[in-house]
């Protein structure tokens, strides 16, 4: 078969792990022809690719980033985009595309497939937020980041007797900050499913200090938001897509806990670091997983479905059902969060 592949969304480790698994599978059990297309669904738009094989993938399975490049850009974007991307599917007589990407290039990938184009989806993200996957790639590298960061941290916030507010990303949910504070043994973590009231949280540091603990270590979800009316928060800002611009959230946090507990507090930023570099040896497997289960899905023209982790297996899941909403933090993992917290 003659299959395209593309990284789309923001970045995350694991991609040249699946784009990896899928040429190796694809060019030595099946004979395939695989055309990296650059910068996600632009290449696809402008014909832009590469041909991809074994050789070509040597050394990516532990090197973060894509090696095809990403962006945000869909085809929707252009008035004949859907248009260019038949013709380049036509120009290159392929059989079908696969799609590693999150929220956004997996809905794309779903409109497309309804419309008849033969697509087969890779969920990625950091944030973890894709639904009826257990995981997603580049989830475990980011939180097992954002755990060392709170360790190291816990050190210098007790040296100090000083309040530590560490922001992590994950958009619109708190897997990241869930994890990474259960695993960190953070203080508080306010989570975007969680709206939390700063006085609730100043009280509670307070009565931490009253026991004689005096540093404390708050995770902050770039996505948290208080209770409607207890804090002013600034104006969002939109990225060139559209999107939401998340982070600093911390900042404005830690400024209120300053002021209002007169405990000396300090901002951590933990930003890009989390998704930059080598995947853990989990989000490898998972790629590997996911690339190898990808290839075979498009040899059984499993178009409009998505690979997906469930159970310890990999499953197959419709694309539309899998972006139909974000996967949340499951109550029952906030409950054991919870029991820790100040
Ligand atoms: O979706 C992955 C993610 O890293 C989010 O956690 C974060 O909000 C966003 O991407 C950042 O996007 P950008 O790289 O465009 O700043």
């Amino acid at each position: 078969m003659r299959v395209g592949i593309l990284t789309g969304g923001g970045d995350c480790p694991g991609l040249n792990a699946v784009i990896r698994a899928v040429v190796r599978k694809g060019e030595r059990r099946y004979q395939d022809r695989i055309f990296g297309f650059l910068d996600g669904w632009r290449g696809v738009v402008d014909e832009d690719f590469i041909e991809l094989d074994v050789e070509l993938l040597r050394g990516t399975l532990p090197r973060g980033g894509t090696i095809l490049g990403t962006s945000r850009f869909t085809p929707y974007m252009l008035e004949d985009g859907l248009d260019k991307v038949r013709q380049t599917i036509e120009s290159l007589r392929l059989n079908g595309i696969i799609a590693i990407g999150g929220e956004g290039t997996l809905s794309c990938a779903n409109e497309l497939s309804k419309l008849g184009f033969p697509i087969v989806g890779v969920p990625k993200t950091i944030d973890n937020d894709i639904g009826l996957t257990e995981r997603t790639f580049g989830f475990d590298t980011a939180v097992a980041i954002a755990t060392e960061a709170i360790d190291r941290l816990h050190t210098t916030a007790e040296s100090h007797n000083r309040v530590m507010v560490v922001e992590v990303m994950g958009r619109h949910v708190g897997h990241i900050a869930t994890w990474a504070g259960i695993a960190g043994g953070s203080t508080m973590t306010l989570i975007p499913e969680e709206p939390f009231d700063i006085d609730e949280v100043c009280r509670a540091l307070n009565r931490r200090h009253d026991r004689g603990k005096h540093a404390s270590i708050v995770v902050v979800a770039e996505g948290a938001r208080p209770k409607p009316g207890t804090l002013e928060m600034g104006e969002e800002k939109l990225d060139q897509f559209g999107h939401v611009r998340l982070g600093g959230i911390a900042n404005r946090i830690a400024n209120e806990i300053e002021l209002r507990t007169n405990y000396e507090t300090r901002v951590t930023i933990l930003g890009h670091v989390q998704r930059g570099g080598s995947p853990t040896a989990y989000d490898r497997v998972l790629s590997t997983r996911f690339g190898t289960a990808a290839i075979d899905a498009v040899h059984d023209k499993a178009w409009g479905e998505m690979v997906a982790l469930m159970a310890g297996d990999i499953v197959r899941v419709p694309l539309g059902d899998a972006v139909a909403e974000l996967k949340t933090v499951s109550p029952q993992l906030w409950a054991v969060a919870q029991e820790f917290f100040a």
